[in-house]
């Protein structure tokens, strides 16, 4: 059916008598636009839709008479139209089938894609740190989540959203988050966000004054700062996290951490260093900025409770979806101090803009179900398995190596010798192995000297493919000293594992 402007229905599955009730089809939009007769705009317009590709060949086209109707002009003229594009091969029109687009010979070329050069092949083996494993994603329970979450939805969550997210989700959140991650909080006190990089754009715009961050890092957390206007002090990290002892001198407002597994380098933030952060932040007045992305992957112990329960009030705790489901959700959230609740929800703007209300409520009802406790209750066993798979080949097969961060998350670091990261990163690639050296997480401006490694993601495989990972990754390692009379070293595993 089409309005007085020209939007049109077509009737793409051929049904539709004139004068009858037409069956839903394809919505056309004909834009009897610009000049001429209103045959020609027609033809125009039904030449472009078939030019662009909205008509495909084939797509039966309404009985004159009702697109006539329906454009509120004489079928004559509709008739005519049809008459002249049959005419020049963009229509077709038999007795008992109507009037359909060409099949064969569209008259114009079709838009030639940008790209002739073959598409870049895509590695046979991926060991990035960027994602859990996306073949786990716990498809059936999510959709269960959300048919149950579509039923019990209020009216109100089809409308405009609330920047500070769903009440459902910031409540379920807020137990959550004290149960499993030992966070301090609320539901007022949650911002629901599009992960942790929305979290840390609104941070970077709200907060004052210079930003001390992890002198090994993700580049574009660090660019997302800048962005707000925050210049970057980097902060040395070593085998216990990042040099606390080094942040007042740096003359920071803020501090970005990684305090459960630093990103990428692997250690814990020590429990003196945790504390000596919050007393700089009471006695200064600063605020500590966690990001615990992977917090509820620790495998030879209990987590280690978020830093933020020591002192919400001096602690912006960041966590998202992005590691233990997927990082395609774009779901996040973000447990406040009151003091900074209203200024990062205003950043947020008016409305929700990002994350949408289905999203929020399936999680919402995913958590309420247990479901997501037991999607990482599995995925930690897998992900253990496969640490161990890893750690185990390493040692076997370059003993010479030190596979350290091993006690948490989805990554391990594996030091190169001096100098070898990029050939390493060659024959990986020739191997067709995707994997990144350390060297692009480090902070140009680092304190602490740079080190050659290899950042391995080990959740990232599908299961399937995870041996052959590690075979690729260590056929493309620097081969280990010429052996000697002497007993070589054991296996090089950073004693970490009680850390
Ligand atoms: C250090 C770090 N922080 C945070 C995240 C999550 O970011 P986001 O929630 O924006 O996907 C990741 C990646 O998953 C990460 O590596």
């Amino acid at each position: 059916m089409a309005d007085r402007w020209g939007n049109s229905r077509v009737d793409s599955r051929g049904s539709g008598a004139d004068g009858g009730e037409q069956a839903p089809g394809a919505d056309l939009h004909l834009e009897l636009a610009g000049p001429g007769s209103k045959r020609d705009r027609l033809m125009r317009a039904l030449r472009e839709a078939i030019s662009s590709g909205r008509l495909a060949p084939g797509t039966r086209l309404p009985p004159y008479r009702s697109l006539a109707r329906d454009l509120g002009i004489a079928p004559n003229t509709v008739g005519a139209a049809y008459g002249e594009l049959v005419a020049e091969g963009w229509l077709t029109a038999r007795q008992g089938s109507g009037t359909r687009v060409a099949r064969r010979g569209t008259p114009l070329p079709r838009q030639r894609p940008h790209h002739t050069a073959a598409p870049p092949r895509r590695p046979a083996y991926d060991l990035l740190p960027t994602s859990p494993d996306a073949a786990a994603f716990p498809r059936a329970d999510w959709l269960a989540a959300t048919r149950r979450a579509l039923a019990a939805a209020p009216h109100d969550a089809f409308g405009v959203g609330d920047p500070r997210g769903r009440p459902e989700l910031r409540a379920q959140l807020a137990e959550y988050l004290a149960r499993a991650r030992g966070v301090r909080t609320a539901p007022h006190r949650i911002i629901v966000v599009a992960g942790v990089a929305q979290a840390l754009s609104l941070l970077g715009t709200v907060l004052r004054g210079p930003v001390a961050v992890e002198s090994y890092g993700l580049e574009f957390h660090r660019s997302l700062l800048a962005a707000g206007g925050r210049d970057l002090v980097p902060l040395g990290v070593d085998a216990h996290g990042a040099d606390i002892a080094a942040l007042p001198a740096t003359g920071a407002g803020a501090v970005l951490l990684t305090p459960a597994h630093q990103f990428p380098t692997g250690g814990p933030l020590h429990a003196e260093r945790r504390a000596a952060v919050i007393d700089w932040a009471r006695t200064t007045g600063g605020l500590v900025l966690e990001d615990d992305y992977d917090g509820e992957f620790r495998y030879d112990r209990e987590p280690i409770g978020a830093l933020q329960g020591l002192d919400p009030d001096r602690v912006v705790y960041l966590g998202s979806v992005s590691k233990s489901l997927s990082p395609a959700l774009r779901l996040g959230w973000m447990a406040v101090p009151d003091h900074l609740a209203d200024a990062l929800t205003a950043a947020k703007g008016t409305r929700e803009l990002w994350v949408g209300s289905v999203s929020q409520l399936t999680f919402a009802e995913f958590l309420a179900a247990g479901a997501y406790d037991r999607h990482l209750r599995r995925t930690r066993r897998v992900y253990r398995r496969r640490r161990d798979q890893l750690v185990a080949t390493l040692a076997a097969h370059a003993p010479h190596l030190t596979v350290s961060g091993i006690a948490a998350g989805l990554h391990a670091v594996l030091d190169l010798p001096p100098g070898t990261e990029p050939q390493t990163l060659r024959a990986a690639a020739r191997l067709g192995l995707a994997v990144n050296g350390l060297s692009p997480y480090r902070h140009p401006g680092s304190p602490v000297p740079a080190r050659d490694g290899l950042v391995l993601g080990y959740g990232t495989p599908p299961e399937h493919a995870f041996a052959g990972a590690l075979e690729a990754l260590c056929l493309a390692l620097p081969p280990g000293p010429a052996p000697g009379p002497a007993p070589g070293p054991g296996p090089g595993v950073a004693g970490e594992r009680g850390a």
